[in-house]
């Protein structure tokens, strides 16, 4: 059998795009599949993890023996995540969060006026990851950098602004990887150290960043 150096071990992430209502029938969104972090949950479940996994909307299939909470806006998975993370040991923010939502949802459908313009006010919604890590008893926590310039100057502004253990960084700027591609290629940044993983399947990925993670997390605790 397989090493399990995360057995006994809670892990919460959150994965997949939020939709903020604008109306009843109408959200704002982004192209988020979820498949990094699912492939995340499941690796972590394999390395013996007790996993989490708080969703947005997605089509994918929960992995096995994967305890799933489904949410739509970025309020519901900040909620959901602060409803338990006291009891996990590590978190990984994987989710394309929506950084605004609309201040008024609608009760009725927004009906067409004669007007050619239209303003939606957006208010900005709280930061998950950060907020988890400001927590006095922290989970080691990871968060993600989609970026498409400066990678590793922007990951690691976020790493040490947002208070992360680990960041993994993501270039999006190519459609071979990241958002709804079935590859990634990422390099991992903490303090003081980086490792690149090259371009590969998310699955595989998966794996070797959980690797990581769980060296790094035994290292440091
Ligand atoms: O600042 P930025 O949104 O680029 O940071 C991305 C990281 O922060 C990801 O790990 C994402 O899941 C997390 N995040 C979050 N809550 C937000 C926005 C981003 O947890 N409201």
């Amino acid at each position: 059998p397989k090493a399990q150096p995360l057995a006994g071990v809670k892990l919460m992430l959150t994965a997949g795009p939020t939709r903020e209502a604008l109306d009843p029938v109408r959200y704002i969104s982004n192209h988020s599949s979820g498949k990094m972090g699912f492939a995340l949950a499941a690796a972590a479940r394999a390395l013996g993890a007790e996993v989490t996994l708080v969703s947005g909307p997605v089509h994918l299939a929960t992995p096995a023996s994967v305890h799933r909470i489904d949410v739509e806006s970025a309020q519901n998975m900040f909620d959901t995540v602060m409803a338990g993370i006291a009891e996990q040991n590590i978190f990984i923010a994987c989710a394309a969060v929506a950084d605004y939502s609309p201040k008024m949802v609608a009760s009725h459908k927004i009906k067409k006026t004669h007007a050619d313009n239209m303003v939606v006010e957006l208010a900005k919604n709280p930061d998950i990851v950060a907020t988890v890590a400001a927590l006095p008893q922290k989970p080691f926590t990871i968060g993600f950098a989609a970026e498409t310039q400066e990678v590793e100057k922007y990951a690691l502004d976020k790493l040490t602004r947002k208070n992360l253990d680990m960041i993994a960084a993501n270039d999006v700027s190519s459609s071979d990887r990241g958002f709804n591609s079935d590859q990634n290629a990422l390099t991992l940044f903490w303090p003081g150290g980086q490792h690149r993983l090259p371009l590969a399947d998310k699955t595989a990925l998966a794996e070797q960043l959980l690797t990581l993670i769980a060296k790094r997390y035994h290292d440091i605790h």
